[in-house]
């Protein structure tokens, strides 16, 4: 199975980026092809409206170190979305990166991707697990407008429990990416 998995925290060993490995990890102990996109460390510019994926190209006309996260997205079986939630939303470097999603919409509004395909959506916030609910239920929607199937872990209180077990987290992604591609 080809698997890709996109990280939006600027830190590498903060929760969403561990619980992101997790999952990973599981995949490429089970022989799977994992592609890693740490998007801070990357150059990409957010979409600029030209609307070219929907008249002229089938893909986004920018190009940049976007464009190969895009092309694999389109040729996986499962993606992994992790983000930590910053003021109210995902952070920067992952909204840039859902903006230029918008190549993956045909102008009927529907998607591009293959059906079949499979995405964990992670965030981590600081407050309690009433706040930014609407994160998940905004981003998840946005995927599964794309055709994924999708599950979700939501770490909350991150900021008022320093000692929080982030390991159960962590092994809830691997189960999830046990259930996904068979084998553990
Ligand atoms: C710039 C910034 C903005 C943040 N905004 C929020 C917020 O609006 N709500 C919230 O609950 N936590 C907020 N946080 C806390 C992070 O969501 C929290 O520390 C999270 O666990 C970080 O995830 P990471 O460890 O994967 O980087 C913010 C943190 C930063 C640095």
């Amino acid at each position: 199975m080809n698997i890709v998995s996109l990280t939006g925290s600027p830190r590498e060993n903060g929760t969403t980026a561990r619980i992101a490995r997790g999952f990973t990890e599981t995949c490429r102990n089970n022989g799977h092809e994992v592609k890693l996109y740490h998007l801070n460390d990357m150059n990409y510019r957010g979409c600029q409206g030209c609307n070219r994926c929907k008249v002229k190209s089938p893909v986004c006309v920018l190009k940049d170190d976007l464009t190969p996260v895009l092309d694999n997205i389109k040729s996986c079986d499962i993606a992994v979305f992790a983000s930590p939630v910053y003021y109210g939303d995902t952070t920067g470097q992952f909204k840039c990166f859902i903006d230029r999603t918008w190549s993956f919409v045909k102008p009927n509004f529907t998607s591009k991707l293959t059906p079949g395909k499979k995405a964990l959506f992670i965030t981590a916030q600081g407050f309690g697990e009433e706040m930014h609910r609407d994160v998940t239920e905004r981003y998840t929607g946005f995927l599964k407008l794309y055709g994924f199937e999708i599950e979700t872990i939501r770490v909350t209180d991150c900021s008022a429990d320093p000692d929080m077990d982030v390991d159960r987290f962590i092994d809830k992604a691997s189960e999830i990416a046990f259930s996904w591609t068979g084998k553990n």
